[in-house]
Formats: C-alpha cells, structure tokens, sequence
C-alpha cells in the first residue's frame, strides 16, 4: 500500500495541524475549570475527521459533533463501530441475528452505504486523467481504480477467473479501512492524555523538548522529527496500555513451537498477546509496571522485537502503523504547545478499560488548561 508510506503521509502535516487547532479551539471555549469526561469520544472525532480527508478527501465534520447540522454519515459510523464490536466479541450465530434485527445498526449500515457508493460515484464522475492522478494520493480513488468495467460479466466467472473487486466489495475494503483506521488512533491518543494527566512529569520533559526545537508555535517536519522523547513517550502508550489485546494466526501446517516442542497443528488458532508480551518482566530490564518512556532510550533500547507488537508483525501487520505514529505525533506535539492536561480527581480519572473495538480508557476526566 504505497499510500501509506512515509513519503505519502508527510504531505497530511498541515492537515493533521489544522484538524487539531479546530479540537483545541473547541476546547478553549470551554470554561478553564471544566473536566472533560469526554475524551475517548472527542479524540475519535479528531481521528476520524484526519481519516476522512486524508482517505476519502471527504469532510465528516466529525470535530462538530454537538450541532444539530452534523454530518449523518459520522453518526452512523459512530453507531456502526460500536455494533461492530458487539459482534466481533460474540458467537458468530448472535452476531448474525444483531446486525439482522437491530434497527439502528441497519440503518446505520444504510446511510454508511449510501455515503461510500456516493463517494465512489464522485470519484467515476472525474476525468481519466484526474483519476489516475488521485490514485496516487487517495485511498478512495486507489479503491476505485480496481473496480470492475462490467461487474455483470465478472459475477459469471468462476473465482480464480475473476479480475477487479466488485462495488460491493471496494464498499467493504473502504468500511475495514475506517474501522481498522480511526478507532485504533483514537484510542492511543485517549489513553496518551490519561498518562499526561497522571504524570506530569513526562507531559514536562515533552514540553521542553519541543521549546528546544521551537519556540513559537511553529513546528517543522524537519523539527517534529527531532523530538526524540516523544517518539519514547508514544512507545510507552503502546507498551502499557491495552489499546488492541492481540491477534490471531491460524497454522496452514502442523508444527511445533521450538523450546517446549508443543505440538500444533494445521488449522489451529494461536493467540499472539502482545499485552502479555509487552508486560512480561523476563523482556524488559525496567520495571514493566512503571510508565517510564526512557527506557526506550536506555535500558530497554535493544529489547527483544517481539515484546512490543503494538502492530502485529509478519505479512499481515498493520498497513497503517506509519500513519497512526505520524498522526500521534503531529497531534501530541501540537496539542502539547498549547495545552496542558491535569488530572480531574480520583474517581472521574481512574482508568480502567472497557473493551470496544479496542480497549478504551474506561475513566477519563482531565482538565484542559491553556498556556
Ligand atoms: C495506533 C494505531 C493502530 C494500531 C495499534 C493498529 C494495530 C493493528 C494490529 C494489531 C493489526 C493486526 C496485525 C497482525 O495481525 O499482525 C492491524 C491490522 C491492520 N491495520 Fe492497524 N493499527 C493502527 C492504525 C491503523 C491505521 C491508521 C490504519 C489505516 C490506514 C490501519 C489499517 C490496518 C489494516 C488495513 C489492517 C489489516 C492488515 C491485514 O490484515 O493485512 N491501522 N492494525
């Protein structure tokens, strides 16, 4: 996926800039005392808005939730993701029956495919030469690219025969790249303003690294890939908090693992934890309890590359890790010029997850201050 590799996603710098300075823009017109209890949803609608524009170049307006006007899509996303992981969590049978019978989650599902198959007629209504331009920087244009020119004929083939995806089929890659896309992001920055809250001491040492660099509020690319803390600060949010518990392979041979010579066998499921992993003292030299983003530049510099899989690994590792690290650190830097986030008590701000999607801070109460 050429579109998400470094030299494509620097070009969302300015993007991802502007998006953020409409959310702290939100949040300055809020009284300075005000504790924000809605932080998992606030930093979903940053991400989804980035996401949107940077995938679809479409505007979900996601940052202006709370207007009558708000875009029916973003809703209907919303109320899609969370029946989404209903059924990823339940037995096949109660999931086929949820998405049959409950009426918000058809509707949802409606409105999302009308949207998409709109975005896909947008995108045909373009120039040849248009299109085979924005198929270099959209994902959208890149998806429609590969449909097919006569569906009808194609539908007649036989699997193996068969060129291009179908319009249904370009609908269900764009609805796994929007799940698989925000979601994830989101939920690392949520926790990201968690830990600053509880410690103050990190958000300080992220604060001086970036006056370092700059002491207006300008950032360069150049600059941003200076900050070399805050590259450690984002490691340790994916080391220490749950934001996806794991994956799972399934074996296409019998084999056995090579210490204790377990046998497996083709057609088992492994589960690969990488909280487990990421927790497990025999793989870090500093405690695995302690939020502690030096490690990555000391002690735990050279840990072993398995006890941190925040994106899985191998063939099927996520395609957007790039995007997702850029993103976390255009938003974390830009926010950290501007704001500095306090705990807001013990009982609004206590943590704990609750498992959507991916693991999401349960508790978040922060204060917002302005500097
Ligand atoms: C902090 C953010 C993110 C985390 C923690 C994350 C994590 C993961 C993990 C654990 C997997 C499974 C990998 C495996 O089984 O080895 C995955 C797959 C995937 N991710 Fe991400 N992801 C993030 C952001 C993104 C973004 C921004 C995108 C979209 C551009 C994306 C698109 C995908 C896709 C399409 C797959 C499926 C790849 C495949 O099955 O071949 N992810 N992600």
């Amino acid at each position: 996926m050429p579109l998400f590799r470094r030299a494509k996603i620097i070009n969302n710098f300015d993007l991802i800039v502007d998006c953020t300075d409409k959310l702290l823009s939100n949040w300055s017109a809020m009284p300075s005392h005000h504790v924000h209890c809605d932080i998992v949803r606030q930093c979903q609608n940053l991400l989804l808005e980035i996401f949107g524009l940077i995938s679809f170049d479409y505007n979900l307006d996601a940052l202006n939730e709370y207007d009558s006007n708000h875009n029916e899509l973003t809703r209907a996303l919303h109320v899609f993701m969370s029946s989404c992981a209903l059924v990823f969590y339940s037995p096949p049978i109660v999931g086929t029956l949820y998405t049959h019978l409950n009426y918000r989650h058809r509707q949802a599902k409606a409105i999302i495919e009308r949207h998409i198959y709109q975005l896909m007629d947008n995108e045909m209504a373009q120039t040849r030469e248009s299109r085979a331009e924005r198929k270099r920087t959209c994902l959208i244009a890149s998806l429609v690219a590969s449909l097919q020119e006569d569906e009808e004929a194609e539908a007649k083939k036989s699997e193996d025969k068969k060129t291009g995806l179908s319009r249904a089929e370009v609908l269900q890659e764009i609805l796994a790249f929007m799940v698989a896309g925000f979601e994830t992001t989101s939920t690392a920055l949520a926790w990201f303003i968690h830990a600053m809250s509880k410690y103050p001491d990190v958000q300080n040492k992220i604060k001086e690294e970036l006056m370092s660099v700059s002491v207006n509020q300008n950032l360069t690319l150049n600059q941003l890939d200076s900050l070399v803390y805050l590259d450690c600060v984002i490691n340790e949010i994916l080391r220490f908090y749950p934001i996806t518990s794991g994956t799972v392979r399934t074996l296409t041979a019998d084999d056995r693992l090579p210490e204790s010579n377990f046998q497996l066998n083709k057609g088992d499921s492994v589960l690969i934890p990488f909280y487990n992993l990421a927790h497990n003292t025999q793989h870090w030299s500093i405690d695995t309890e302690s939020f502690a983003p030096e490690r990555f530049l000391d002690k735990d510099k050279n840990h072993h590359p398995y006890a941190l899989l925040p994106f899985g690994g191998g063939h099927r590792q996520c395609i957007g890790q790039a995007l997702a690290r850029f993103e976390l650190k255009v938003i974390i830097a830009r926010m950290l010029q501007r704001v500095t986030f306090g705990d807001g008590g013990p009982k609004i701000n206590s943590g704990g997850h609750f498992t959507g999607l991916t693991m999401q801070p349960k508790h978040v109460g922060v204060t917002i201050e302005f500097s």
